[in-house]
């Protein structure tokens, strides 16, 4: 193999590998929970902070109960335990009725 050959190879290994941690380590921090279908004034969007829960692997999360496309969440569902309500249930985590709306909607 010609040198440019090896330095082409050995720069794309160094991309490869770059990519792999971008994919399996960065999760954006704040990112906007998608609306609701139900028809709503108040409260506005909520915004997830990937930096609250950094105790547990992606793989708590994702691909499950966070799909993609992603899932229509209310309140009834999380009280019965599903997506934040899977944790925030009083006993993982804070239970959802205890934070303030603000602490999870952004207005
Ligand atoms: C405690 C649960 C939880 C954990 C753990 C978690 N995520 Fe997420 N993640 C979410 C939620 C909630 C969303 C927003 C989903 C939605 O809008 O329905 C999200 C969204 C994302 C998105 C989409 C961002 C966008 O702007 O579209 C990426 C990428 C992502 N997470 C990567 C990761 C990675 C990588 C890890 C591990 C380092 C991780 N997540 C760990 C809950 C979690
Ligand atoms: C894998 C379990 C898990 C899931 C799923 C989860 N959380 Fe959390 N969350 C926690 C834990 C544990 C803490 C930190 C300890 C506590 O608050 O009890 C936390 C902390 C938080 C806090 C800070 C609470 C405070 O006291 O100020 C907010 C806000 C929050 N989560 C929002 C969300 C939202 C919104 C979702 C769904 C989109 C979500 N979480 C899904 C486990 C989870
Ligand atoms: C633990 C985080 C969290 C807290 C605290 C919270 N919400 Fe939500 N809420 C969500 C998530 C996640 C959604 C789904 C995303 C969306 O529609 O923006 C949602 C959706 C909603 C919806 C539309 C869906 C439905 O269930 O009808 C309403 C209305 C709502 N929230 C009202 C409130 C009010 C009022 C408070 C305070 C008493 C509150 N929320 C506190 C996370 C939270």
């Amino acid at each position: 193999m010609t040198g440019r050959g090896r330095r082409v190879l050995g720069g794309l290994f160094v991309l490869g590998l770059i990519g792999l941690l971008a994919a399996f380590s960065a999760a954006p921090d704040g990112v906007i929970v998608k609306r609701s279908r139900t028809p709503r004034k108040k409260p506005g969007p909520v915004l997830f902070l990937h930096s609250q829960h950094p105790f547990t692997t992606c793989y708590r999360c994702h691909p499950v109960p966070f799909t993609w496309p992603r899932p229509d969440i209310t309140h009834r569902e999380m009280k019965r335990g599903a997506y934040c309500g899977a944790c925030h249930d009083g006993k993982q985590a804070v239970e959802i009725k205890k934070l303030d709306c603000r602490s999870c909607h952004v207005r």
